[in-house]
């Protein structure tokens, strides 16, 4: 077991840390405030390379390990998880998806633009009726010979709005169950297909989340992913390493909230000294770090099982899982230790807490991750 990085890895992990520091910290709080997307920061997370950090550079990528991904994630997160959940979804649940499974026609038309970050994805599970319970997807893919005849609504589409390309999952065969659902990918501007409203968020604020409507838009053979009611298994496989994503994002709201409140503890005073000083707080900021680092070998774990090409799927389970507990325990602390000034924007922990909330929530709920975990004991 080895626990040094390698000299690439530290390079990337302190591409990603100057990164965040210059062009994501100023300017974070008004895009946090104003909802607005993060595009020039998106471009230029493009240009290092960031955006296609795993695929090979044949499609485009950069060619990358996972460790890589989980230490990029963890340093883009600590300041703005409006950006990486954008770089997540679109490395993880796109790009992966693509190159793993995707025809050699669909890589060269949509990978090689995706994970050059030209243009951004988007993947489309859930729906109103169909969250947690992915199996029950409503939205229809009709088999029309030639094509399939997309039909439904997809809720809470990350880069919903951004996105030129959408990986959307639907049913073609109900009596097949899971069986029968395929991936299909579909482009914007097909005839039929319409984005629907921004939604107004607790956290992530800077990230578009919209619902999308498909009335009867025509999608070729060609654009299937897989075989015929392979979609489900699909689904499944990738949202396997999305999770190291979102767990790697929960690792780096707590990790900002940790050096956030570390620089306070060091300049407040109170009662005659810093209060880094008072116990209370030392206890507080201990704490804090252990749990982080826990979170952190769980990321790892994961990255490295990914990387090794064996199971993760329960290793990412339990990463996610515990991250982004630690992301809700932290971010609570953080402000805390900020006392009133956590309070108000200008201190950024508020959004941290704001933003590690989702972290339990999407890519499968903390009971879900449970679910996949306790199934997983059991097979094995
Ligand atoms: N990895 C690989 N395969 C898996 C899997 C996993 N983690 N979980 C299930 N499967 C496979 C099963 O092996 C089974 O396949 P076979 O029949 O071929 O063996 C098939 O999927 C169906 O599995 P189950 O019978 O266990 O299905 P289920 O209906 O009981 O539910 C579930 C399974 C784990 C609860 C699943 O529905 C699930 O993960 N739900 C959560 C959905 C989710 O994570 N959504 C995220 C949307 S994307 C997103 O959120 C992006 C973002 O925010 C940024
Ligand atoms: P529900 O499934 O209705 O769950 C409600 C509660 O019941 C939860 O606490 C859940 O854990 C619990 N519960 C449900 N079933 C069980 C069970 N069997 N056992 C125990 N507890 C259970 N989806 C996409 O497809 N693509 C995206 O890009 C995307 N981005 C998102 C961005 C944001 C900001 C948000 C909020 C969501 C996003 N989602 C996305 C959707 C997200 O994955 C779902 O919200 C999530 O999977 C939960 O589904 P739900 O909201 O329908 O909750």
């Amino acid at each position: 077991m080895d626990f040094q990085l390698t000299e690439e890895q530290k390079a990337v992990q302190q591409a990603a840390r100057d990164f965040a520091q210059t062009e994501l910290l100023p300017g974070v709080i008004e895009r946090d405030e104003h909802q607005k997307f993060p595009a020039e920061q998106i471009k230029k997370l493009a240009e290092l390379g960031f955006m296609g950090m795993m695929v090979d550079p044949k499609y485009g990528g950069s060619g990358m390990d996972t460790i890589s991904y989980v230490l990029a994630m963890e340093e883009i997160s600590k300041i703005d998880a409006s950006v990486s959940v954008c770089m997540s979804v679109n490395n993880s649940l796109v790009c992966w998806g693509l190159e793993k499974f995707g025809t050699e026609a669909q890589k060269q038309k949509y990978l090689i633009p995706l994970a050059k970050g030209e243009i951004i994805g988007a993947f489309c599970l859930s729906e109103p009726e169909a969250g947690s319970d992915a199996t029950s997807q409503r939205t229809t893919a009709e088999d029309m010979g030639d094509y399939y005849l997309l039909n439904g609504t997809k809720n809470w589409i990350t880069n919903g709005n951004t996105a030129s390309v959408y990986i959307v999952i639907a049913q073609t065969d109900k009596e097949k169950g899971h069986k029968g659902i395929n991936a299909l990918i579909v482009e914007k501007g097909m005839p039929g297909f319409e984005v629907g409203k921004k939604e107004n968020k607790l956290g992530i604020r800077g990230s578009d989340t919209h619902s999308l409507m498909f009335n009867n838009v025509k999608i070729p053979k060609e654009n299937r992913i897989g075989e015929n009611g392979f979609g489900f298994n699909f689904a499944m496989k990738t949202l396997n390493g999305g999770r190291i994503g979102i767990a790697s994002q929960a690792l780096g709201i707590a990790s900002g909230a940790l050096e956030f409140s570390l620089k306070y503890a060091q300049e407040r005073k109170s009662f005659g000294k810093e209060i880094f000083q008072h116990q209370a707080i030392q206890f507080k900021l201990a704490e804090m770090a252990t749990k982080i680092d826990a979170a952190r070998m769980l990321c790892f774990k994961a990255a490295y099982l990914k990387d090794q090409g064996k199971d993760y799927t329960k290793a990412a389970a339990m990463a996610k899982l515990y991250a982004s507990e630690v992301a809700m325990y932290a971010t609570v602390e953080a402000v805390q230790i900020h006392g009133g000034y956590g309070f108000v924007k200008e201190f950024h922990v508020e959004r941290l807490m704001r933003d590690a909330k989702i972290t339990q929530i999407y890519e499968g709920t903390s009971e879900i991750q449970k679910i996949v975990i306790s199934r997983d004991l059991l097979k094995n």
